[in-house]
């Protein structure tokens, strides 16, 4: 599959990783659609991407992941301006434990409005097929001792992508399921969604976690996702860390 002319929606894309994979994607030939809360970020983005890429080339669409109805309203947007849907990158996302019952509903519940949407929308019948793309973290795997909630959400994608992303699924819809785990990376500006929690305490834990890992460079993660979109297989797992080029994670199901 090449890129050129493909419609990519990145959920959570105004700013950040998100917006890291938008302009990668512009770049590859792909037309745009990004999916966010923050309408004030979400336009800027698009207003600058615009400029640098084309106006037809990508569009915003204010949508909170967490309010299905919305969700299939900017779907549809999507598909009205740009006749066809390929690409979901499901991303959006807060990291903060202390709101655990928010963080829950946009890292997993949001990641699976947008799996279903995206199967209305690109299964082969309804669509041509296509590519979803769950974004996951180094805690996808490895637990983070300061944010047990956040680790449930991103070990619990890890099971969305390897089900949904079974070749039974894939025989009949045609849309790969694939996830991507990111470590930790550079932020250019401070983040809305990521947890600002400075007591003592929390701060012991983050440096547990941290141990081994250094913030790598938006680009490179964003680089990085093209390959994974273009050759990786249904089911797969991803991690890119530390800069380095990005490795299929194994996974073991031989536990029965
Ligand atoms: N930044 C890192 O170091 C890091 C490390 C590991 C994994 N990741 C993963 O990468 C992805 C992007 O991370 P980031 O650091 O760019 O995130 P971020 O917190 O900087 O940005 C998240 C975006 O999601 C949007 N968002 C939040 N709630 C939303 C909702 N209800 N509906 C729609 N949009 C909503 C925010 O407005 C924001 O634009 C996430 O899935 C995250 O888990 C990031």
């Amino acid at each position: 599959m090449l890129l050129k002319d493909k419609v990519c929606i990145i959920t959570g894309g105004a700013v950040q990783i998100g917006r890291a994979f938008a302009e990668q994607l512009l770049k590859d030939g792909a037309f745009i659609s990004i999916f966010d809360l923050d309408s004030d970020s979400g336009e800027l983005c698009c207003a600058e991407l615009q400029q640098q890429f084309g106006k037809n080339r990508i569009i915003f669409c204010h949508c909170d992941v967490t309010d299905y109805t919305q969700f299939e309203e900017s779907f549809l947007t999507t598909k009205d301006t740009f006749g066809r849907i390929d690409i979901l990158v499901n991303n959006a996302e807060i990291q903060n434990d202390k709101f655990w019952e928010l963080e829950t509903d946009v890292n997993l519940n949001g990641f699976i409005r947008g799996t279903l949407l995206a199967y209305q929308f690109m299964s082969k019948g309804k669509g041509n097929g296509g590519t979803i793309v769950n974004i996951g973290s180094s805690c996808s795997t490895k637990p983070f001792v300061s944010s047990p909630i956040y680790t449930a959400t991103k070990h619990a994608i890890i099971g969305l992508t390897k089900a949904y992303g079974d070749q039974y699924h894939f025989n009949q819809t045609g849309v790969r399921v694939i996830c991507y785990c990111v470590g930790p990376t550079e932020s250019d500006s401070i983040s809305h969604s990521r947890q600002n929690n400075n007591t003592p305490n929390h701060e012991r834990a983050r440096k547990i976690d941290m141990q081994g890992m250094r913030y790598q460079k938006l680009d490179h993660v964003a680089k990085e996702l093209i390959p994974i979109i273009l050759n990786a297989s249904s089911g797969s797992l991803w991690l890119v860390k530390n800069d380095e080029k990005s490795k299929e994670i194994p996974y073991s199901n031989e536990i029965f």
